[in-house]
């Protein structure tokens, strides 16, 4: 009898796992996609790539909060006003520079019962080491397919993106229905407290409370960078982890250390370090969006790797155990420890009045902070261990990225018109943001840039050697452009669904 339910309950999720895996499939509406014989389509002629080159040579460097070059960031600004004179002339867009450098853009829709959304981007920059590189960081050099500089994809390309894209549109007599906000801010590298911050105090003080969406630098085009499928893997952020610094601290009494007591400052902080170190954060591989990510994928991937991740209701333990192992994947799944700094002692012979150790971890978005000190606290479980939180950000809230969210569709529909291969999937984003700043105005915040990363591209990111190719550039000011005729619609189009009936 035992044995007969067995082999049924074994034949039934059998069955379970082939239909899945071959139904299994998440929204996708019939797009026109994007071809360089539109007739509105943006090409990266002369004149479009000579102003990103030009924009390039601003040096708008952060350093740290408050410590950012004004300078440049003034030309910077006096050559946007005159790279883009539609953009600036235009009688239903409002052009305001708020904090001295940041710029926002109010464009008024004639709908003005269709709730507004906002781009972003930032004009800052990190600094660059011109002896690491092949080029001037700031030359704005074209070489071969690309275009050399810092900021070519943080985030200039989303500053000048979104500006060609306008002023395109304008050229072609275009005015919304639905109203939207374009932000600039200019000191996102560095916190954006003078920046964003302060656009979303303006914004709230004249009575805004509620945005559609919002769209703003994340998460990239990827290829080769997940196993199990050759096809571009588009991510969308739609979380950001938080991070929390932490000081261990142990007083010790001093002595000679020709008579040594059994433990030490320095061994007792060494015993605590070990044990946050032996025992990971658990996985929180099915609470943030890393499961829907791979069950997103899963129409792309081939076919083991699909029946795997179509059926993630079995296989997720599994998967999120083999996540673990590469520190690129264990980082999106988990709450990860870095203990970054150790200080203890004064003297060889002398025992140590103290020993510290600095950790930082970066907080997965199904966690609190709360909740990521208290485990440590119970790990460490010794009372001469002062633990002190430092410095703190909770997580970003989760953004909804379902079949009927109208800015998650709207931006995975505009990436899917220039990506046409892509899967688009959600996922969690580790670094930060301007995105903090605006939380208030909406739960749909979603994180992407339309640049094309290759594996080793990713060093390229606040690294040496930063660049993006003409193509690469062309589709990200088109991608703009779809996203705005996109998000111009009342609602989202009916379509019809496949799959999901299991
Ligand atoms: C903006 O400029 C004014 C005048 O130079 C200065 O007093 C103020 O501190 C500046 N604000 C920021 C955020 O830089
Ligand atoms: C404006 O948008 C609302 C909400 O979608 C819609 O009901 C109304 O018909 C629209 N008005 C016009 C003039 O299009």
């Amino acid at each position: 009898m035992f044995k007969n339910l067995l082999i049924v309950s074994l034949i039934l999720v059998s069955v379970i796992i082939v239909l899945r895996t071959l139904t299994l499939s998440v929204r996708s509406d019939n797009l026109r996609p994007c071809r360089s014989s539109d007739a509105d389509f943006i090409p990266a002629s002369d004149t479009v790539l000579s102003r990103f080159q030009q924009a390039l040579r601003f040096r708008t460097v952060s350093i740290e909060p408050f410590n950012y070059n004004r300078e440049e960031l003034k030309k910077f600004n006096n050559f946007i006003n005159e790279a883009f004179p539609l953009l600036h002339s235009s009688s239903f867009i409002k052009h305001e520079v708020i904090g001295n450098f940041s710029r926002l853009y109010t464009v008024r829709g004639t709908n003005t019962s269709l709730t507004p959304y906002m781009l972003c981007s930032h004009l800052d920059v990190v600094p660059a080491e011109p002896s690491r590189w092949d080029v001037d960081p700031f030359g704005g050099e074209i070489r071969g397919d690309y275009i050399y500089g810092r900021g070519t994809i943080d985030d200039k390309h989303g500053v000048m993106g979104i500006l060609e894209a306008m002023e395109f549109l304008l050229s072609k007599g275009f005015q919304p229905q639905r109203s939207f906000y374009i932000a600039f801010g200019h000191d996102e590298e560095v916190n954006g407290a003078d920046g964003a911050r302060v656009i979303s105090e303006t914004l709230y003080q004249r009575g805004v409370r509620r945005l559609e969406f919002l769209l703003d630098e994340g998460l990239t085009v990827t290829q080769g960078i997940f196993p199990g499928t050759d096809t571009p893997v588009a991510l969308i952020g739609t979380s950001e982890k938080g991070y929390i610094n932490v000081q261990l601290k142990v007083k010790g009494e001093v002595g000679h250390s020709s008579m040594p007591k059994k433990e030490t400052a320095i061994t007792v902080l060494a015993r605590a370090i070990s044990k946050l170190e032996g025992h990971p954060h658990p996985s929180m591989f099915g609470y943030g969006p890393e499961l829907d990510m791979f069950q997103h994928m899963a129409s792309k991937l081939k076919p083991l790797h699909r029946a795997v991740m179509s059926n993630l209701w079995l296989f997720s333990p599994l998967v999120s155990w083999m996540l673990s192992w590469k520190p690129e994947t264990n980082a999106i799944v988990k709450t990860v420890t870095s203990v970054t700094m150790v200080h203890g002692g004064v003297k060889i012979n002398v025992l140590p009045p103290e020993a510290v150790a600095m950790v930082n971890h970066r907080v997965h978005p199904a966690q609190t902070v709360k909740e990521v000190v208290d485990y440590d606290r119970r790990l460490i479980n010794d009372d001469r261990v002062e633990v002190t939180v430092l410095d703190s950000m909770e997580p970003l809230p989760m953004s909804p990225y379902g079949d009927e969210d109208f800015g998650y569709q709207t931006i995975k529909n505009s990436i899917q018109q220039i990506w046409t291969t892509a899967a688009v999937t959600p996922g969690v984003m580790i670094g930060n943001t301007d995105t903090k700043h605006y939380t208030r105005f909406t739960e749909n915040i979603y994180r992407f840039s339309p640049s094309f990363m290759h594996p080793n591209d990713l060093k390229r990111f606040h690294g040496d050697n930063e660049r993006i190719s003409i193509k690469n550039y062309e589709q990200a000011i088109n991608f703009f452009y779809h996203v705005i005729i996109n998000a111009n619609e009342e609602k989202l189009l009916p379509y019809h669904k496949h799959g999901e009936e299991l």
